[in-house]
């Protein structure tokens, strides 16, 4: 397993992604992926899952497989937790669903707020201005779970550089991570080189292109990326899989990787892509396929008259 050093911890570069994972499923998936040897787990109360995540976690535990100190896991404040008062409340329900005492990493998902009561919005008096729940207060609250031992770390998914400027400039604790959309499709270069220089993680998701996302979220004619021919073709000299190369691409980059899988073979084959290395010329060949595609753009959270827009949530 490879890692990346971050001050005072080391955290798994390959992890699992959860997102997608069908209840029924995903206890096995991570049963089978921390047997592999797996040994970070992104969740999130969003995905509706973290209880069954919860239950192969403690197994895996108790059956010696994996101890708590060798395992990362990772999990989000979703979007209707933003309320100062609110946060430390809906990380504890998110360790008592994942059966642990303490995160490794506790992100706010969303740049987004909705009323406490809603879990995803109907209409546009669900949501909540930031105006009125800034990142900074929500922020401070995150701070303080790490004060009390909740989690080690604390970060971000989904904030533009502006948005990461913003909440550096007010912040104690400095955020570890952003978790945002990255792939051949959308290469983001700006934003590594703006996390390098201010020693921010970043973890790619949708590295595969989550071609398993609900029909509401896609895009009629998405590129796909498992099928791309510069893809295939440099999975063939390798002698590996259209997945295993953009697993290693984003290793290659220095990011953190999380495929989702709940197949026992797929999951084999992506934890094996931390071996393989991709050539100059290959990362040369991929670099010409950015034509910066977001799958997961944020619209479903831009109604109108909900004071959100794609353009505002992104800063572009
Ligand atoms: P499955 O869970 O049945 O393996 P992403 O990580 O970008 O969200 O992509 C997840 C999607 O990619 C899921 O549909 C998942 O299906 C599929 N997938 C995961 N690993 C592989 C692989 N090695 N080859 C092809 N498809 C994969």
């Amino acid at each position: 397993m490879k890692y990346y050093k971050h001050l005072d911890v080391s955290i798994p570069a390959f992890g699992l992604g959860t997102w997608k994972s069908q209840k029924g499923e995903v206890y096995e998936a991570v049963k089978q992926a921390l047997q592999i040897g797996y040994r970070h787990i992104d969740c999130a109360p969003a995905y509706t899952n973290e209880n069954e995540v919860g239950k192969a976690l403690q197994e895996m535990q108790d059956d010696k497989i994996v101890q708590r100190d060798d395992l990362w896991v990772t999990s989000k404040l979703w979007n209707n937790a933003h309320k100062p008062e609110d946060v430390e409340g809906a990380l504890q329900k998110t360790l008592t669903d994942l059966r642990l005492d303490h995160l490794d990493l506790f992100l706010i998902h969303w740049p987004v707020a909705f009323k406490p009561e809603v879990f995803f919005p109907k209409s546009p008096a669900d949501y909540l201005p930031l105006e009125e729940v800034p990142i900074r207060e929500t922020w401070q609250a995150l701070e303080e779970c790490v004060e009390k031992g909740l989690t080690r770390k604390i970060g971000v998914c989904n904030f533009s550089t502006k948005k990461l400027e913003d909440l550096l400039a007010g912040a104690t604790v400095a955020p570890m991570m952003n978790q945002i959309e990255l792939h051949p499709y959308l290469q983001q270069q700006d934003m590594l080189t703006f996390c390098k220089e201010r020693n921010i993680l970043l973890t790619a998701y949708s590295p595969l292109g989550s071609s398993d996302r609900p029909k509401g979220m896609k895009k009629k004619d998405e590129p796909s990326l498992l099928t791309n021919k510069v893809i295939a073709g440099i999975a063939e000299k390798h002698q590996a899989t259209p997945a295993q190369v953009l697993i290693s691409w984003a290793l290659e980059r220095q990011t953190v990787v999380i495929p989702k899988s709940v197949n026992a073979e797929r999951l084999q084959e992506n934890y094996a892509a931390v071996e393989l290395h991709l050539e100059v010329e290959d990362m040369a060949a991929i670099a010409q396929l950015d034509i910066g595609y977001r799958l997961v753009d944020g619209a479903f959270f831009a109604a109108p008259g909900s004071g959100y827009t794609v353009a505002g949530i992104w800063d572009e």
